[in-house]
């Protein structure tokens, strides 16, 4: 397990409490598994997804994006396999009513008290596993018929490999070349929980890197490790990132190869993101489906179908990845202090001003004012005066702010603020002139967590 401080119902509460996740639909009882990100939860995903597309497309030549629609025609998901094969199997407990994934019932809890595990007590009265789709299903136009049947995407990844011959047209790309998408994919998970592990509705970020056949396996490999790089860029512990291969039992129907990045979760090891050989699966069944020959046709005259590597993620399990690892509690002067400690590259809020008496009169508030309207031009930071200044540092910590500027009565004297560092609560001043040139710089810094 990762660090002894953090587990589950801490990182539930602190997101909670601070407005980064809500539970959806809570006035009206929630909806299983479907949450609401608050504003500090958007900034941080905000960012989250602007590293991915830095990385995928515009700190590269070979890679262009793409935003496909949520609902396709449905016979792009018969074409996929989908419609046949993406299920889990199921049972259902006559007893307590419940349904668990008959994969998992070593995870599951039973609904009667004292909770045991399903068809551990004497009542438990389990149906035969059956096959059960994942996909939401609905219905496009004005009347809900068989005909009219649609389905939410459960990944993006399809919408790309319909689009494979317009963007080869229209954007002159060869293979090697890949299409990157972010968008929301939808799966009616049976058994959801674990917070934002295992959603209904979560964002995907998806690449399908189109490659000659006799390359994939490089190119496999090169995306396992450049994926892996990133993470470590985005200052998770490597102690608490690891590769693992599926063994043939466990791929998807469409894989060759493929190997997890797995992250030390409080729930144990899990799948953080999966990087699949997809082999020409995906274009030769849309091939053969619509009649729309997906292939590459060299200036040469040859012609080949190209193979597919396919790093997929989704924002959600990288924003609990990252709320585990930086998740953190020390005591300070006798007084407990709860914080996490966020790449700033990553931190929904880079630095915060604070005026240390917030009444006009004394003269603190227009320079504090001044100060975050010339930095918010450039950066996001936040303004506050509410609260004695212990809480407002309690309060930056726990949203993971990595800096502070207070503006004090020295301000007045010699212009200069104090700057306070989240991680070390050093504290240093300097010039109010030269604060943004510091924190543009300080932002460029490399940073890496703290040894576990
Ligand atoms: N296109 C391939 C694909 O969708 P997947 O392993 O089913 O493969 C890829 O999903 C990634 O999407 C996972 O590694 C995980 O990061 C994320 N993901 C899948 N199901 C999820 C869920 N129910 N909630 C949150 N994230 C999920």
């Amino acid at each position: 397990m990762p660090s002894d401080a953090v587990t589950m119902d801490k990182i539930v509460s602190l997101t909670r409490r601070r407005g980064f996740v809500f539970p959806s639909s809570e006035i009206y009882g929630g909806l299983g598994s479907t949450y609401d990100y608050g504003h500090y939860g958007v900034l941080t995903k905000n960012n989250i997804r602007s590293r991915w597309f830095d990385s995928m497309v515009q700190e590269r030549d070979d890679i262009v994006a793409l935003d496909s629609a949520v609902i396709l025609n449905p016979l792009v998901w018969q074409a996929s396999g989908h419609v046949e094969g993406f299920t889990d199997p199921l049972v259902d407990c006559r007893t307590c009513k419940l349904r668990f994934r008959a994969d998992r019932l070593e995870d599951s809890h039973c609904g009667r008290k004292p909770s045991k595990k399903p068809g551990e007590t004497p009542d438990c009265d389990l149906t035969d596993p059956r096959q059960f789709n994942l996909m939401f299903e609905t219905s496009v136009g004005a009347l809900a018929e068989e005909g009219s049947k649609a389905y939410l995407r459960p990944e993006t990844a399809q919408g790309i490999f319909i689009n494979f011959k317009n963007v080869l047209q229209l954007a002159r790309r060869r293979p090697p070349f890949g299409i990157a998408q972010v968008g929301k994919s939808f799966r009616n998970e049976i058994t959801p929980g674990n917070f934002l592990f295992r959603l209904r509705e979560f964002e995907q970020m998806e690449m399908e890197f189109f490659v000659p056949p006799g390359d994939a396996d490089q190119w496999h490999a090169y995306w396992i490790d450049a994926r892996l790089a990133w993470y470590h860029g985005l200052g998770l512990r490597e102690s608490h990132l690891r590769v693992r291969e599926h063994g043939p039992e466990e791929r998807s129907h469409y894989s060759l190869a493929t190997s997890d990045i797995e992250y030390l979760y409080p729930i144990g090891w899990s799948e953080l993101e999966g990087v699949a050989n997809r082999g020409d699966y995906d274009l030769r069944q849309h091939t053969e489906a619509s009649g729309t020959k997906l292939e590459y046709v060299d200036p040469d005259g040859s012609r080949y179908m190209p193979f597919v590597i396919e790093p997929a993620v989704s924002i959600d399990r990288i924003m609990l990845a990252l709320l585990v690892d930086a998740y953190d509690e020390e005591v300070v002067e006798e007084r407990q202090r709860t914080l996490l400690r966020f790449h700033p590259a990553v931190a929904p809020v880079k630095a915060a001003i604070l005026p240390l008496i917030s009444k006009e009169q004394a003269g603190m508030v227009e320079p504090a004012r001044k100060l975050y309207e010339e930095l918010r031009r450039h950066h996001l930071v936040e303004y506050d005066d509410a609260g004695n200044i212990g809480r407002r540092y309690r309060r930056q910590d726990e949203i993971g702010t990595p800096w502070a500027f207070t503006i004090d009565d020295v301000t007045l004297e010699d212009g200069t603020v104090t700057v306070r560092d989240r991680d070390s609560l050093a504290q240093e001043r300097l010039p109010l002139e030269g604060v943004r040139a510091w924190l543009d710089d300080a932002l460029e810094r490399p940073w890496s967590p703290p040894p576990d």
